[in-house]
């Protein structure tokens, strides 16, 4: 149940801490906060893993915000993060978004997830158990935990100890972190695992963006494992409800129970890609040259979330079709990129 702390004035509530927000949900999550009154300092380190310019561009569209500050930082420099903490802190809300994400590029590049993602986590962690009256760590974790589960769909009482990515160990790790300081310091945290998250300012790393690029480009369209690939793809909006929701409902801190707690946020639906890309053909007014190629290493045929637990704590209900979903990215591209 919400507690009293949000029946203040949002402009009155301490600022809320948003990682990771050039990044594409953390500047969705920020303007959303922004929306409804919140104040909030935003980190980011700028990470090359794609395209900056993009990253400063949704910073662009937050700056104007009188409520919003930015800092630009390394979650894993703990004295740029105590320094933050002491200049713009100390924060008792926390959503934790910065991360090396992308399955593929842990294969090239695996240092850069235990330094962000395992470092950066506990850095975080610890500059929240520091914190009187530390009210809630929100955190992303990913649908990849599941690895290659075949029971359908994922739920969060599953297995999920067989990751077959190294970017889902790290994610996993961070779950496992995340109960042991919630054990150890009575410390309230839900880790959200989201599942494939499309819309305007994406990743330029992900299906959708891939395929409208290439599309555009009049180039091939690789699609993996032949085509037999569902994703229970996610718009970002729903995404950032369920991060919002889940902040307001931070777990009881109980005699003999660890306040943390894992959350599914998705969209329940379980697509094929090939629909996926029927929607980005019909929006754009052209066909797409698809090779078909191999299933990729780390990646999975089939994804597709159980949300009722998240629905019965936080009211979370996604309301985004991928029919209504994919429109809205193609008119961002086609802006941002100026296609004709
Ligand atoms: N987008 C998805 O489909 C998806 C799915 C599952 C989980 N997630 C998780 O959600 C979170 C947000 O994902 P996203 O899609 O917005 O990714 P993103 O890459 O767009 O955003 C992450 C941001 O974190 C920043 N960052 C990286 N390392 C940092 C560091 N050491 N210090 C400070 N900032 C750093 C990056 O510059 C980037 O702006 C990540 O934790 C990701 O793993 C995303």
């Amino acid at each position: 149940m919400t507690d009293s702390y949000l029946s203040h004035d949002p402009e009155n509530l301490p600022p809320v801490l948003v990682t990771g927000v050039a990044g594409f949900i953390g500047f969705h999550a920020a303007q959303r906060l922004l929306a409804q009154g919140r104040r909030v300092v935003g980190v980011d380190n700028f990470s090359p893993y794609y395209d900056v310019q993009l990253k400063r561009d949704r910073l662009a569209q937050l700056r104007p915000h009188s409520a919003f500050r930015f800092v630009e930082l390394n979650i894993a420099d703990k004295v740029a993060m105590e320094a933050l903490w002491r200049t713009e802190g100390p924060f008792v809300e926390v959503i934790h978004l910065a991360a090396q994400a992308g399955v593929r590029y842990s294969l090239i590049n695996p240092y850069e997830y235990i330094t962000t993602n395992c470092m950066g986590h506990l850095t975080v962690m610890e500059m929240c158990r520091h914190t009187a009256n530390f009210r809630h760590l929100v955190y992303a974790s990913s649908s990849s935990v599941y690895g290659g589960n075949e029971k359908l769909p994922f739920s969060v009482q599953d297995d999920v100890s067989h990751p077959i990515s190294l970017y889902a160990a790290t994610k996993r790790s961070d779950e496992l972190m995340s109960q042991s300081y919630s054990h150890l310091y009575n410390m309230p945290q839900t880790g959200l695992r989201f599942f494939t998250v499309y819309g305007p300012w994406g990743r330029p790393d992900m299906s959708l963006f891939i395929f409208t690029k290439a599309i555009v480009a009049g180039e091939k369209v690789p699609v993996f494992n032949h085509g037999q690939m569902k994703r229970d793809f996610t718009y970002v909006d729903d995404i950032v409800s369920g991060v919002v929701a889940a902040l307001a409902h931070p777990p009881a801190r109980e005699v003999n129970k660890a306040p943390h707690r894992v959350l599914n946020i998705g969209n329940t639906r379980s697509e094929n890609l090939m629909d996926f890309i029927r929607l980005i053909e019909a929006e754009l007014g052209r066909k797409a040259n698809i090779e078909f190629m191999d299933m990729q290493p780390g990646d999975v045929p089939e994804t597709f979330a159980d949300i009722s637990e998240t629905t019965a704590i936080t009211g979370f209900k996604p309301t985004t079709t991928i029919a209504q979903g994919v429109p809205r990215f193609v008119a961002w591209y086609k802006d941002y990129y100026k296609v004709s």
